[in-house]
């Protein structure tokens, strides 16, 4: 029988496959930095659907299954029937019976989950409104890469209540970690999700007793895509949520610290700590590509063995 699986949250996968996929995940990084050509995907298609804009998910996922020896398409609502109205029942009956992956950056987390339900492929989340799961995979592999098991430690969310925010909440969950979450008052994430979450997570207002002894520290941009006629007034409510050597220097010794990018240097992120060498944003990056290497593998063998 067939039987297929989404990536929608953190949640889709259980806590020990999600430490397998990591593992897997540095494997193929090894291959390809020996040079190994590892196509398994021959002929395998998946359909990139893009209503927002992406560096790094569109690469990553292009060269990923290039790399695999299959083949992405970029689908913008732009030139599709999508952007014109076709119901999105519809769309994923369609395009799924054509392609063997899609994966959707979209507004509306609602619609991606509506996505899946009518699609007979795997359905990938590359960030919604709601969570951006698959920049949690490489925060995941590079925290194992450089420091070890995250079981047990202590990571700090400084600013926006947002997407990445809540990918953090389900992460502390499925790899077991404290997470301590500084949010300016009436930016806080989803208070669901924290109270489903209260025996990892904790909500408080100044970053300075949020990074207090953590692991690893974490910021993403004050106004997130859709949400740019806020800019200047978040410019004002986030003042002091800026993560700089000086606050770094509140955290643990050998404290990393994360941006999923793009970053706005002067904003939530000093100049002199991109620069910082406790920054990893960019293996980070990286490792988008190896992370979502290993979950396409995931997703297709799964559809294949079952
Ligand atoms: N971090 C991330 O998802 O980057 P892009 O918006 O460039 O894809
Ligand atoms: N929170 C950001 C993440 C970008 C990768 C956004 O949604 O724009």
């Amino acid at each position: 029988m067939m039987s297929t699986r989404h990536f929608l949250t953190l949640l889709d996968l259980s806590p020990d496959e999600l430490k397998q996929l990591i593992q897997r995940a540095i494997e193929l990084k090894q291959m390809r930095n020996q040079g190994v050509i590892y196509e398994p995907f021959k002929n395998r298609v998946m359909a990139m659907i893009f209503e927002k804009a992406s560096t790094r998910t569109r690469v990553s996922f292009e060269a990923g299954m290039a790399q695999f020896g299959g083949h992405a398409m970029f689908l913008s609502p732009r030139d599709t029937q999508l952007g014109r109205g076709e119901p999105v029942e519809d769309s994923a009956r369609v395009i799924s019976s054509m392609v063997d992956i899609v994966m959707i950056r979209t507004f509306s987390h609602a619609l991606v989950e509506q996505f899946a339900a009518y699609s007979s492929v795997p359905v990938i989340n590359a960030l919604t409104d709601d969570f951006h799961p698959c920049q949690l995979l490489a925060d995941m592999q590079t925290f194992q890469e450089l420091r070890g098991d995250i079981r047990g430690s202590t990571v700090a969310w400084i600013g926006d209540g947002n997407n990445m925010c809540h990918s953090y909440i389900n992460a502390a969950r499925q790899f077991d970690f404290k997470l301590n979450i500084a949010c300016p008052e009436g930016f806080e994430p989803n208070s669901d999700l924290v109270a489903r979450n209260a025996d990892r997570v904790s909500v408080m207002e100044a970053p300075e007793d949020a990074v207090k002894g953590v692991d690893l520290v974490v910021t993403d941009v004050w106004a997130s895509m859709g949400q740019e006629n806020e800019q200047r007034q978040r410019m004002r409510e986030f003042r002091g949520y800026q993560v700089n050597p000086e606050l770094m220097d509140l955290a643990s010794r050998d404290a990393l610290f994360m941006h999923c990018l793009p970053a706005h240097r002067g904003e939530e992120v000093s100049e002199s700590m991109m620069d910082d060498p406790r920054c990893v944003a960019f293996p980070e990056a990286e490792n988008r590509l190896h992370a979502q290497k290993a979950l396409i593998e995931f997703l297709l063998h799964h559809l294949i063995v079952n």
